[in-house]
């Protein structure tokens, strides 16, 4: 029987997900993107060598591992065609290996000028959003107006969609926002030759993948974005516009949800995020600066600067019990190397009375002031170790709290960028 992990990161994104999956490939058949869309910027660094992806899954470097693009997933296809020639042109077979389904919405020109424009409008009470267009594209989806990537190959009936979508967004880029219109006679075009380019992908994700799983084959089920942008359970309103918590794994590739083994956990040794919103735990002195400058947490994506704080095990605990996580892995540990002392926040203090436990959204959480213990840190350098045992006494200390404070065991710590700078505790996909 193959076994199935889903992989989530249960902050607010950029946890070093892509690396985790692309280092637990070696075990599987297979990789699935469940949501998101090309908000997403997942680092892999294999012997120097840095990849960005954006929609293509992180299994795309280990030769012979399929990659699929499950229903949840939006689909914007220059992106994909501009990433996919990107990985050919160094010399990566991925056409022969990716598989689309048929069910993801379409990022249309539309959606990314309606995004940009929201942002303006709202001014001081923008989200921050990637401005790719996915908030957007979701709405086309749950509206039933959308594309779909198996649309594409019926000219016709996407011919005559694009009309109806043309009048309507452009009534409201043009008439409510004063933004430009899209030209839908070239979109029409382009509409076709991207039909010709993605059109040998375009298939049955689902019913691959129910295939697959019978057969025995192994999965992993890689998130995007993170458990506190979620669009139920995150920083309301400011979160993304997908489910990314572990649930979504089953509806956004279509298997059943009983297949999966473990959930497993991305965390940072510290908090970042990128955009706008609550954030509990965050630094704006030196100590802030440095996590910044020594974790280079600027967005894969967009290259915006990440804020920093410390380690919020309330948000986290919550992330992992809202989402069934069964294992965690904590990335950037070296970041935190030569630090005198490490602050964690284990409880939220609201109208002077401690709470282990509160509502994620942005009103709940406007209220919450952090209360933090401190531990001390560690002098010796962390960066590339392999074994706990290396590690030093306050590194191994500082991460035995974090997984009380949490309540889920840490299975896999990360010392470094590269897939080989990681200490494997526990592989998922070992039996
Ligand atoms: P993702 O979106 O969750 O895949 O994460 P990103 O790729 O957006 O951001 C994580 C960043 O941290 C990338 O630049 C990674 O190369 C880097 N990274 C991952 N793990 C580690 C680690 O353990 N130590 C250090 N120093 N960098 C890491
Ligand atoms: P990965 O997969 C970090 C954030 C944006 C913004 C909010 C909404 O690399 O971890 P959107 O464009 O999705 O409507 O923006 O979500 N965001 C991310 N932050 N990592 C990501 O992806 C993100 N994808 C979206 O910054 O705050
Ligand atoms: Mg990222």
């Amino acid at each position: 029987m193959g076994r199935h992990v889903v992989i989530l990161g249960v902050q607010w994104g950029d946890e070093g997900k892509g690396k985790i999956v692309d280092l637990l490939t070696d075990r599987a058949d297979g990789v699935v993107r469940f949501q998101g869309g090309h908000n997403a910027g997942h680092t892999l660094v294999i012997e120097g060598q840095k990849t960005v992806l954006h929609l293509v899954p992180s299994g795309i470097l280990r030769p012979n591992i399929h990659c699929y693009i499950g229903n949840g997933v939006v689909v914007a296809p220059d992106a994909l065609l501009a990433e996919i020639n990107q990985l050919e042109a160094a010399g990566i077979d991925v056409t022969s290996r990716l598989h689309l389904s048929a069910g993801c919405p379409v990022v249309l020109p539309f959606h990314s000028a309606l995004d940009q424009a929201r942002e303006v409008k709202r001014g001081g009470q923008a989200i921050g959003t990637t401005g790719r267009g996915i908030g957007p594209a979701y709405e086309d989806k749950v509206a039933r107006r959308g594309l779909r990537l198996g649309d594409l190959l019926r000219a016709n009936l996407c011919a005559e969609r694009l009309d109806v979508l043309g009048e309507y967004h452009n009534f409201m880029l043009t008439s409510y926002y004063d933004a430009a219109p899209v030209d839908v006679g070239a979109l029409k075009e382009n509409v076709i030759e991207w039909a010709e380019a993605l059109g040998p992908m375009i298939g049955d994700v689902a019913g691959a993948l129910g295939a697959k799983v019978t057969e025995g084959q192994s999965f992993l089920f890689e998130g995007a974005q993170g458990a506190l942008l979620d669009i139920d359970h995150g920083t309301y309103p400011f979160v993304t516009s997908s489910n990314t918590g572990a649930g979504n794994a089953s509806v956004g590739s279509g298997v059943g949800p009983a297949i999966f083994d473990t959930v497993l956990g991305i965390v940072k040794a510290y908090t970042t995020r990128v955009g706008n919103g609550p954030f509990p735990t965050e630094l704006f002195d030196d100590v802030g600066a440095r996590l910044a400058d020594k974790g280079q947490e600027f967005g894969a994506t967009t290259g915006r600067p990440r804020r920093c704080g410390w380690f919020d095990a309330v948000s986290v605990r919550r992330a992992c019990r809202l989402n069934g996580i069964n294992s965690l892995c904590v990335t950037k540990l070296d970041v935190l190397d030569g630090l005198d002392e490490i602050k964690i926040c284990h409880a939220y203090r609201i109208d002077g009375e401690e709470i282990e436990n509160s509502l994620m959204d942005a009103a709940a959480l406007e209220a919450v002031e952090p209360v933090y213990e401190s531990v001390p840190g560690w002098h010796e350098s962390t960066v590339g170790h392999r074994e706990v045992a290396a590690l030093p006494g306050a590194a191994r200390s500082y991460l035995e709290r974090l997984s009380e404070l949490v309540g889920v065991p840490i299975d896999i710590v990360s010392t470094g960028p590269g897939r080989d700078e990681t200490i494997v505790r526990r592989h998922p996909l070992k039996g």
